[in-house]
């Protein structure tokens, strides 16, 4: 993955030898992780998750934060939090009834706007070129934010064309810095872009040790477009945060079954959203960067595929 944004005079892998030692002294736990860095001498409030550039030359945070359940007073909370730790990305959408508290969340932390990467998504019912202009609008304001960083096309489902024209038209006027799509196979990309000016930049879905969806991953690759991954950890399902084979992982570089599907995920070049709603996590979360999955521990994760989605509720 591209890797900007690491201060002058310290290269990568000097900047990830810092961490670990750092990490291992302890200092990590009791420290947000930019002031982690602010500790160390490495210049104003560095931040360590690095990002990605999407096909139109917009920057990414290639970890971030999900808000799914994280309403009203909890909500903001978490996202105040997750700022103040070093998230900059952060996901949410109007179907999850929430962008007012993320928007009181990102207001509380008291964060540059240009630092912050936001992303929501219109939702089915709003689906069209005038509903779709409205809902962004709507969103924009519950937000309190003047722009956003990505919008996507939540489900590919109602009138896709037409929220895709008005999405564009949002981007031109450069009321979004990226758009995409989010649920979409290769044939759904194939077919709206046959028929657009500006293409997707992201397709979020769903992605975890148990679905991995390889002809996804390599068909987005191909044409440029990122992936991001929801639900990363699957929400827990099929005991992930227990799995042997995971935790047999994790031992050999001291990290927990979490870190572990936050790196392999990484590591494929996928962008990953996880949520939680315990600052402990939120910081174990982060610390991924220090330590690299052999080869060997890769193909041990892609094994543990079930090649099916853990939410068919959702289908
Ligand atoms: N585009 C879409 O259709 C779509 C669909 C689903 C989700 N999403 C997005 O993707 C984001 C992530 O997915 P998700 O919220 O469904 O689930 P997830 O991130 O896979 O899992 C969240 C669960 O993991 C637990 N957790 C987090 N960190 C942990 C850690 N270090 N150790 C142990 N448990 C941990 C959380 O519990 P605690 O709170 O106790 O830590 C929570 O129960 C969403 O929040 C949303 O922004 C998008």
């Amino acid at each position: 993955m591209e890797n900007k944004g690491y201060k002058k005079g310290i290269n990568r892998r000097e900047f990830l030898q810092t961490g670990a030692k750092l990490t291992a002294a302890g200092i990590f736990a009791g420290l947000g992780t930019s002031r982690l860095l602010a500790a160390v001498g490495n210049g104003p409030m560095e931040n360590p998750v690095e990002r990605i550039t999407l096909n139109n030359g917009v920057k990414m945070p290639v970890l971030g934060f999900g808000t799914l359940y994280l309403n009203d007073a909890v909500g903001t909370n978490c996202v105040a939090d997750a700022i103040s730790l070093g998230y900059r990305l952060i996901d949410t959408a109007t179907i999850y009834n929430n962008e007012e508290a993320v928007g009181a969340g990102i207001k509380r932390s008291g964060i540059d706007r240009k630092e912050l990467f936001v992303t929501s998504k219109v939702w089915v019912e709003d689906s069209g070129y005038e509903k779709a202009k409205k809902a962004f609008e709507t969103s924009l304001n519950k937000l309190q934010l003047d722009y956003l960083d990505l919008y996507l096309i939540h489900r590919p489902r109602g009138d896709v064309k037409g929220s895709w024209k008005a999405m564009e038209e949002l981007y031109k006027e450069g009321k979004i810095k990226a758009i995409g799509v989010s649920n979409f196979t290769p044939e759904q990309i194939k077919n709206l872009m046959a028929d657009s000016t500006v293409k997707p930049t992201v397709n979020q879905i769903e992605t975890h040790a148990f679905f991995q969806q390889p002809g996804d991953l390599e068909f987005l690759k191909d044409n440029d477009i990122k992936m991001e991954a929801w639900s990363p950890f699957a929400q827990g399902r099929n005991g992930m945060f227990m799995n042997e084979k995971l935790a047999e992982i994790g031992k050999k570089y001291n990290k927990t079954n979490a870190q572990v599907c936050l790196r392999w995920h990484y590591q494929r070049g996928i962008v990953t959203i996880p949520r939680t709603s315990q600052k402990a996590h939120m910081q174990e979360n982060l610390n991924i960067f220090d330590f690299e999955l052999s080869g060997s521990d890769m193909k041990t994760i892609s094994k543990l595929d079930l090649n099916v989605t853990q939410f068919p509720e959702w289908e």
